[in-house]
């Protein structure tokens, strides 16, 4: 969006200026608990004669705009006049939802999958990843996809994915000018685009790759770039209610769809050996070999959709996690200083609290959804069954009982701590935790320490970034721009 229609925007909503990326490290954000039953939180029969939580007045249309396009300023500013519960309602995609930043609220529903399950049926990645993939689906059918791609992203199956991320993390910054500048989000997206694709695909060597893989990669940048371009949004609203993909999100999914069903038949004609015949470990051949509970292999399509959720939900994701990094770290010399020299010294644990405190001041995720099919109490307040409940990670990064200076990056916070999943959920949590997380982090520890070990970065005083709400992501309006004056 243009910086003319954010001004309009933020003044239609009435959201007060300075915009919640522009406070000082010294400002509070006003979230906190209520009162001494703030924390009750869980199922209820009818409401226990409890009142509905207040309600945001405003139109259902300007709401559904002003959380497409400034969630955050919105969020913050509900917060701070209403308190931590606070309903509103859009017009399409989830209709009446309550947005929640309290950790014991949050536990209470992440606990409760059987009558709290994700909402991710209103995703605006649902008409590109259909409805039966990992991240679409839920009850028993969630379950078997989740059981069958856990181990992909485990321990062991991690470690494997590791020198492809040293090899493709090392090639990208070698490949770095010094004195230019550039967007870390791409130079991550490369990286991450690399590693997913090797271990989905089994794609190792773009030389090699048949050109049904050669086409896969292409069109899956096409489609990548359509999801970060900036009429991106508008392309999300027309295929907000619907069940299929349309327009130009279809033209962009027809040569991928064709690519991948070519790699399939590809891979039936070879057979799980591979072509040299030592045998295939990629997440392609393991859905392959899948069997439903039906004893059924996974159908064509199946496969299709999981192949796709897993780029797509590990790709911006990770990437912008990288340039938010970087744009913290860029505006705030003196831990950048020390990043620096923690990285050059091999001190693990230093990195491990930087990332940690940029996933805590910028979640690229910034809220997951819940559908509730019971009533709920959240604290002094109940609401009603069919509810969708919007945890909202920002909000509750930034609550002042939980984080002193919410508004300041300060990784110490985090040094000799281990963050409690209640209070810092940037991969959300219960049975809907992010599948890639351990692959997330992997990847986050190398580019982040390399970047820091190889290049210098250039110091700005430019203000922080925008927050751009695209999709299901919050990532940097300009991409996390950087300018290394020394490269090693
Ligand atoms: C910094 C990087 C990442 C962040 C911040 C992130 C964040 C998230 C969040 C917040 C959710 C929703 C969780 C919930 O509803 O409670 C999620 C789900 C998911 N993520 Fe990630 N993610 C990242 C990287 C990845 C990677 C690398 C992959 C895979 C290759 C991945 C695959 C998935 C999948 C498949 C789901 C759906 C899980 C389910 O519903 O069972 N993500 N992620």
């Amino acid at each position: 969006m243009t910086p003319v229609l954010t001004r309009t925007m933020t003044r239609s909503l009435g959201i007060p200026e300075p915009a919640w990326h522009l406070r000082s490290a010294d400002a509070e954000s006003g979230i906190r608990s209520t009162g001494a039953s703030g924390d009750e939180a869980g199922p209820v029969d009818d409401g226990a004669g409890l009142p509905a939580p207040p309600e945001l007045a405003l139109h259902p249309l300007r709401a559904s705009l002003g959380f497409t396009f400034r969630e955050g300023d919105l969020a913050f500013r509900s917060a701070r006049r209403h308190g931590e519960v606070f309903r509103s309602e859009f017009l399409g995609g989830p209709g009446k939802v309550v947005m929640i930043s309290n950790p014991a609220h949050i536990a209470s529903i992440m606990g409760k999958p059987d009558l709290a399950p994700s909402a991710t049926r209103f995703s605006p990645l649902r008409p590109i990843v259909g409805p039966d993939s990992v991240l679409t689906s839920v009850g028993p059918r969630h379950k078997q996809q989740r059981g069958l791609l856990l181990p992909q992203f485990h321990g062991r199956a991690v470690t494997a994915y590791q020198e492809r991320i040293d090899e493709a993390t090392a090639r990208r910054i070698d490949e770095w000018r010094p004195g230019e500048t550039v967007a870390l989000a791409d130079i991550g997206q490369a990286i991450t685009l690399d590693v997913i694709m090797s271990a989905v695909f089994g794609i190792e060597d773009a030389v090699r790759a048949t050109p049904s893989e050669s086409a896969v990669r292409s069109s899956m940048i096409r489609l990548l770039q359509l999801s970060t371009h900036s009429l991106a949004t508008v392309v999300q609203l027309i295929n907000s209610r619907s069940r299929e993909p349309r327009g130009v999100l279809k033209m962009v999914l027809n040569p991928l769809d064709r690519a991948i069903y070519g790699v399939i038949a590809e891979r039936r004609r070879e057979g799980a050996d591979g072509p040299d015949g030592a045998g295939r470990t990629d997440i392609l051949t393991v859905l392959m070999a899948a069997r439903g509970d039906d004893g059924e292999p996974l159908g064509d399509g199946e496969i299709r959709d999981e192949l796709l959720t897993l780029v797509l939900a590990g790709h911006e994701t990770t990437s912008n996690t990288v340039a938010w990094t970087f744009e913290r770290l860029t505006r705030t010399p003196d831990v950048y200083a020390r990043a620096m020299e923690a990285a050059r010294s091999g001190d693990d644990a230093y990195v491990e609290a930087l990332i940690n405190e940029s996933m805590r001041s910028r979640p690229v995720v910034p809220v997951v959804a819940r559908e509730l099919l019971a009533p709920w109490r959240f604290g002094e307040y109940a609401v009603e069954r069919g509810r969708i409940t919007l945890v909202s990670i920002l909000l509750l990064h930034h609550r002042d009982d939980l984080y002193p200076r919410p508004f300041a990056f300060e990784p110490e916070r985090f040094l000799g701590v281990k963050p409690s999943p209640q209070r810092l959920m940037p991969f959300g949590g219960g049975t809907r935790r992010c599948l890639g997380a351990g692959l997330a982090l992997a990847e986050l520890r190398v580019v982040i320490s390399e970047i820091l070990r190889r290049t210098d970065l250039a110091i700005t005083d430019a203000p922080p970034e925008r927050p751009q709400h695209r999709n299901v992501t919050m990532i940097p309006a300009d991409g996390g721009l950087v300018r290394a004056t020394v490269r090693r």
